[in-house]
């Protein structure tokens, strides 16, 4: 107890401060120093590159390392690509250019469900990608009427997804209806099949 009083007495004695002023005080010089401090990089961290955190699942270019290996496809319809847009988890998401067919699984994250581009996934989007346009109308494979620099965009996404994703399948046309009621016929009759 007297060395705690004496300490107060001699720092009120000393300063003119009282105890609490002068705690208070030195508090506040404590947090700027470190605050100060925190502004300037020491000489030997000058020259060393930042370091970049990512989530641990994701690769150098944004990808899903956790996602299941590609799995080839072979020839679908875009009524097929359709049922693969990331609403069951068990399928890939898959999104074709040019109509090939990329499996983009390993982008979850830009194309699975409340995703950026999840209005890519399971479409043929070339349309959409040589216009950077988001609308729903654009989101196909018609090119005709597009310019010559619409042309060089959508290469470029080309080759950005030929870097970053598997190719799996190819776009083919809907049969047609005509094929369709056909092979309808043959299921509803087998009979007249082998006739
Ligand atoms: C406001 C404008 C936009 C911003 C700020 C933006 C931002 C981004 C960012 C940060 C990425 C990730 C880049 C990477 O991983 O390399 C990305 C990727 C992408 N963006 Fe955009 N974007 C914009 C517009 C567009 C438009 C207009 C389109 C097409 C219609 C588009 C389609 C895509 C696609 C397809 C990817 C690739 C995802 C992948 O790696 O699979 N973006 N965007």
């Amino acid at each position: 107890m007297g060395v705690y009083s004496t300490v107060m007495e001699a720092i009120t004695w000393y300063t003119g401060l009282s105890p609490t002023a002068f705690f208070t005080i030195l508090f506040m010089m404590a947090m700027v120093y470190r605050t100060v401090c925190g502004m300037f990089v020491s000489p030997e961290d000058y020259n060393k590159p930042p370091i970049v955190t990512a989530p641990s699942n994701l690769g150098l270019d944004g990808a899903n390392i956790d996602a299941p290996e590609p799995v080839q496809l072979g020839e679908m319809t875009e009524q097929e690509l359709r049922t693969y847009n990331g609403s069951d988890p068990n399928k890939p998401i898959l999104v074709s250019i040019r109509g090939q067919i990329y499996d983009v699984s390993a982008g979850r994250n830009f194309y699975g469900p409340g995703g950026p581009y999840a209005m890519f996934a399971g479409k043929e989007c070339s349309r959409a990608l040589a216009l950077l346009s988001f609308k729903p109308v654009d989101i196909n494979g018609n090119l005709e009427d597009l310019s010559e620099e619409d042309l060089v965009i959508l290469e470029d996404w080309e080759y950005k997804f030929i870097e970053k994703y598997v190719k799996v399948g190819q776009l083919v046309p809907e049969k047609s209806t005509q094929q369709n009621e056909f092979r309808g016929e043959i299921k509803d009759n087998p009979v007249d099949e082998c006739k």
